[in-house]
């Protein structure tokens, strides 16, 4: 094999690591519970484990295999089990789905044909093939869905065999609770990273009027303060259609949060704790966020303004991938890969802040922006449009960040994540910004 690109073997040899670290926790979060926990529905919102094990393999089969390779189907009965579009998660448990053992040997062997395709697949000559796009759109599938598997872990009641060590206690911090990013433009968006997924694309100037930012999440302490305040109650402090979800759905705190006397627990992986007040709040929807920013005096980031907070490097005028530069992120940067099965305490992370001081940007928690989903100027639909296209439109919210629950492959400080403003099963929080008046 003959790759006149220069980092094609780097290129190669990241795809292979991250499809493999991808299997690694997908085979732990699948085999961490018994059979009938995999095939039972732990939540309406989300599909039986065993769902997501067996469309793993069949996205990989058909991107890899089928589209890449040109091989023929292996099971072609099941595609339309496996696609998402077909059937809603409520409907999944009453398919015809592979057993626990089936899904496995199917992934199983999927996988094995993949390795073999990528060895003699060139990294160039077709879009999807060019530095190895398809590999890493599949890593990210695999990866993506692992997080969608731990969140239905954290929605299934009962004891977990799941355990990660607890973050370091974070630094003393002493620096600013906010920053100001000065107006003007940056580039947003990207049309040179490799593996970047086609709403992140094309990179384009946009303005941005000068706004000030927290340096850190907002905290469950700082949140608590919100609902002891009678933050739930009050009209004044919700969007009209966030006041309507709260009346009619009865909420009152985080999701996974009930009151003790005068203290507030949550469950977390099965296990009943203190909620600890100095941790980045998770499990929010957007409107709970969006109330908590208008009752504090304050207003969500806009995506623009949170990508260029994360991205613009005002010395050289240019974007990085990540706050911190342009290195991949490392356990000294950012709370990601499930390394940890909670967020880190605000503050955390120093190695990881951007050039004005901003912190915890990448990983811990997903960020609410006020920003609907839409497509980028010159945005084209790659490779198809049941990846993003269909999703553009007011009905979505963007996240920005990523979560302590993904992997670093599907998380850059281009990366967009997007969700119903309702939904709060994702390991959603949020900072918050003001205008800065000139
Ligand atoms: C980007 C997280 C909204 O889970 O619906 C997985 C990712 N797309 N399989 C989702 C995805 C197809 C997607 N999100
Ligand atoms: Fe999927």
């Amino acid at each position: 094999m003959t790759d006149p690109a220069p980092d094609a073997e780097a290129l190669r040899e990241r795809a292979v690591a991250t499809l493999t670290t991808a299997r690694a926790r997908t085979t732990l979060l699948t085999s961490c519970v018994e059979d009938p926990d995999l095939t039972a529905q732990h939540s309406p919102l989300m599909s039986p484990l065993v769902w997501d094990l067996a469309h793993i393999g069949n996205q990989e089969e058909q991107w890899l295999l089928r589209t890449v390779a040109g091989r023929e189907a292996i099971r072609p009965e099941i595609d339309g089990i496996y696609d998402a579009f077909e059937h809603p998660r409520s409907a999944r448990p009453s398919l015809p789905l592979l057993s626990p053992a089936e899904a496995r040997a199917y992934a199983a062997e999927v996988r094995g044909r993949a390795l073999d395709v990528l060895e003699s697949t060139a990294f160039h000559g077709t879009r999807l093939t060019e530095a190895g796009f398809a590999f890493g759109m599949i890593a990210q599938h695999e990866q993506q869905h692992d997080e969608t598997m731990l969140i239905t872990h954290q929605l299934r009641t009962g004891p977990t065999a799941l355990t990660a060590p607890d973050p370091a206690p974070a630094p003393l911090h002493t620096g600013p609770a906010e920053v100001l990013v000065p107006g003007g433009p940056f580039t947003m968006g990207t049309s040179d990273e490799p593996w970047a997924l086609d709403n992140e694309r094309p990179a384009h100037r946009r303005e941005v009027a000068p706004f000030h930012l927290d340096t850190a999440p907002v905290t469950n302490g700082a949140y608590q303060a919100f609902i002891e305040d009678g933050g739930y109650e009050d009209e004044r402090w919700w969007a009209p259609a966030g006041w309507a979800h709260v009346r009619r759905s009865g909420i009152g705190a985080p999701l996974f949060w009930h009151r003790d006397g005068r203290q507030w627990l949550r469950r977390r992986f099965g296990v009943t704790e203190a909620v600890p007040a100095d941790e980045p709040v998770v499990h929010v929807c957007w409107y709970e966020a969006d109330a908590y920013a208008r009752w504090a005096g304050r207003r969500l980031p806009t995506e623009a303004e949170w990508e260029k907070a994360a991205r613009h490097d005002p010395a050289g005028d240019r974007s990085t991938r990540y706050p911190w530069g342009d290195a991949d992120p490392g356990p000294e940067h950012a709370n990601l890969g499930q390394r940890h099965l909670r967020p880190a305490p605000a503050g955390s992370y120093p190695a990881g802040e951007s050039p004005l001081g901003v912190r915890q940007l990448i990983g811990d928690v997903w960020e609410w922006t006020s920003s609907d989903f839409l497509p980028y100027p010159g945005f084209r639909a790659f490779p198809y449009k049941e990846y993003s296209e269909v999703f553009f439109g007011p009905e979505h919210k963007v996240l920005r960040g990523g979560s302590f629950a993904v992997d670093a492959v599907a998380c850059r400080g281009t990366f967009r994540n997007w969700d119903y403003p309702i939904r709060r099963q994702i390991f959603s929080g949020f900072r918050t910004a003001r205008s800065a008046t000139a």
